[in-house]
């Protein structure tokens, strides 16, 4: 059984995991009508829906253990970005918010002496490190090609690949 406690910072946490899922659904859509490329776009949707599936982990465990995961209202995520670099500038801020998030439910379960969610917990722990890392190595690679233009074609050909080296 949850307590109160735990129960509200889970509900927050399914929407930090919504609202990171809408916000790289609007990345997705506005790199969708950039022209050529196609597989950032394809990114950011996949992101997006990793996102929906850590949201949808977190309402199944709440609902599980006897809690009620409240599905809440979202606010409206940037719908524009001046260049691809500001939009995984951007992502790389918003990992680093929720990991902060996700280290502060796992000081209040700790607190709380709730174990099971503590264990629980350690999936996205584990997760934040490796979405931090990818993120900064994206954010690295666009750094050292600049406005190279062959650099971004070659980006482009390759960042689906980079996700999967880290996993
Ligand atoms: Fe579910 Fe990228 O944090």
């Amino acid at each position: 059984m949850l307590s109160n406690k735990v129960q509200a910072i889970l509900n927050e946490q399914i929407k930090i995991e919504a609202e990171s899922s809408q916000v790289y659904l609007a990345m997705a859509s506005w790199a969708e009508i950039q022209p050529g490329i196609d597989n950032i776009t394809s990114f950011f949707y996949q992101h997006s829906e990793e996102e929906r599936q850590h949201m949808l982990k977190l309402i199944h465990f709440v609902n599980e253990r006897g809690g009620f995961a409240t599905i809440p209202a979202l606010k409206q995520p940037q719908l524009t970005f001046p260049s691809i670099k500001h939009a995984f500038a951007a992502l790389l801020k918003h990992e680093i918010f929720v990991s902060q998030s996700i280290n502060n439910c796992v000081d209040l379960v700790l607190a709380e002496k709730d174990y099971a969610t503590h264990n629980f917990l350690q999936w996205y722990v584990a997760e934040q490190i490796e979405e931090e890392a990818l993120a900064r190595t994206i954010n690295d690679k666009l750094e050292l090609i600049g406005d190279d233009k062959s650099g971004m074609y070659m980006f482009d050909r390759d960042i689906l690949s980079i996700g999967i080296d880290k996993k």
